[in-house]
């Protein structure tokens, strides 16, 4: 996008990795308490690990995940009115970043206006905010990275560590649809943790996919390649390596389904038999019947209306939209009101 050899980075980056509460759940307890579960159920944070984020970053350039293209479009079209909308300097924080390849498109922006910029990730996938942080601060040397190894609940509990700079508002970044992932009570409890941290008049620019035909949906979910059928599989993959579990494979296959009735998209490993799969460290043993299947994510698609509903329930106003071309999918834009 631009200039390529810079100074060295390391002075401009800050890694922490935030301990999660000793208390609480960890990928063990998790995985233990998901597959004893009547449906069996598996969150999809565990899906990035080093490998899982990888293969999303592939997906990303599949012609079926239309999603990744026609958010970016809005963004190459957009960033510098997203980026004077605050009307004020900002520091940029975003969750869920991956390796914030769209997000340079806002960083480009931002810095065109304030000539330097303070970004904040929060992601669980160390691996992706490493390379996505190397490849930013190669590419802009006005910017200053603070990027936090952490699940969004202790990401937010850290930045309430790192206000703003006085005079600097606060531009947060909820991309790639994410929010999607999350059932309605949850995305209103989010959204309210990161309003929480924001003071009013702060923005957060949440990317929402819309309500479209399955037609559309389901290739999308499920690609000829085979690459989603691999993000999926791969989260066996990391049960058997980190927790000794003696998962086939082969014995399970790729499924994604639309759920029109809650408008969402399902993906599941259905298991093509009937087995028993020991889990070796958690002292389990994972029985499946034939056609039985493990619910590793949803994916949920929103009308329009149901963003200003969502923005106001979770404290902040709908100020703008903007949608690309096709109609396909939402950049929003929230005021902390
Ligand atoms: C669908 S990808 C989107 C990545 C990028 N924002 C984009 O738009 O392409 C979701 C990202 O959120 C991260 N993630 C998933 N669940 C998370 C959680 N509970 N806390 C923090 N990060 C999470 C993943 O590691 C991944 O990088």
């Amino acid at each position: 996008m631009r200039r390529d050899s810079q100074p060295l980075t390391e002075d401009r980056l800050r890694m922490a990795e935030i301990v999660p509460a000793a208390a609480g759940p960890t990928f063990a307890s998790d995985v233990r308490r998901g597959l004893s579960a009547e449906p069996k159920v598996l969150l999809p944070r565990y899906f990035y690990d080093a490998l899982g984020s990888r293969l999303f970053e592939a997906i990303c350039e599949l012609p079926e995940y239309y999603l990744t293209r026609a958010e970016a479009e809005i963004l190459e079209r957009h960033a510098a009115e997203m980026a004077a909308a605050l009307n004020s300097p900002v520091r940029l924080v975003e969750l869920g970043s991956g390796d914030g390849r769209k997000t340079r498109l806002l960083i480009e922006a931002l810095v065109a206006r304030q000539g330097h910029l303070l970004y904040l990730p929060i992601d669980v996938s160390s691996s992706a905010l490493e390379q996505g942080a190397e490849r930013l601060l190669h590419v802009f040397p006005e910017l200053t990275v603070t990027a936090f190894v952490a699940d969004y609940q202790a990401g937010l509990r850290a930045l309430r560590n790192e206000p703003a700079a006085p005079g600097y508002r606060t531009l947060t970044l909820f991309l790639g649809s994410t929010i999607g992932n999350l059932d309605p009570a949850e995305r209103v409890a989010l959204l309210r943790e990161i309003r929480g941290v924001l003071r009013t008049g702060d923005a957060l620019l949440l990317g929402v996919d819309l309500r479209k035909g399955a037609s559309v949906l389901l290739p999308a979910y499920d690609d000829a390649l085979g690459v989603t059928a691999a993000f999926n599989l791969n989260l066996l993959v990391r049960i058997n390596r980190e927790l000794g579990g003696a998962f086939d494979l082969a014995a399970f296959r790729h499924r994604a389904r639309w759920n029109g009735e809650l408008g969402r998209i399902e993906m599941h490993l259905e298991s093509r038999r009937e087995q028993t799969v020991p889990i070796r460290d958690l002292g389990l043993e994972v029985r499946f019947a034939a056609g039985e299947t493990i619910h590793t994510e949803s994916s949920y698609k929103l009308e329009a209306a149901q963003v200003a509903e969502m923005a106001a329930e979770g404290g902040f106003s709908l100020r703008k939209t903007w949608t690309d071309r096709g109609g396909r999918f939402a950049a929003n834009l929230l005021i902390g009101s």
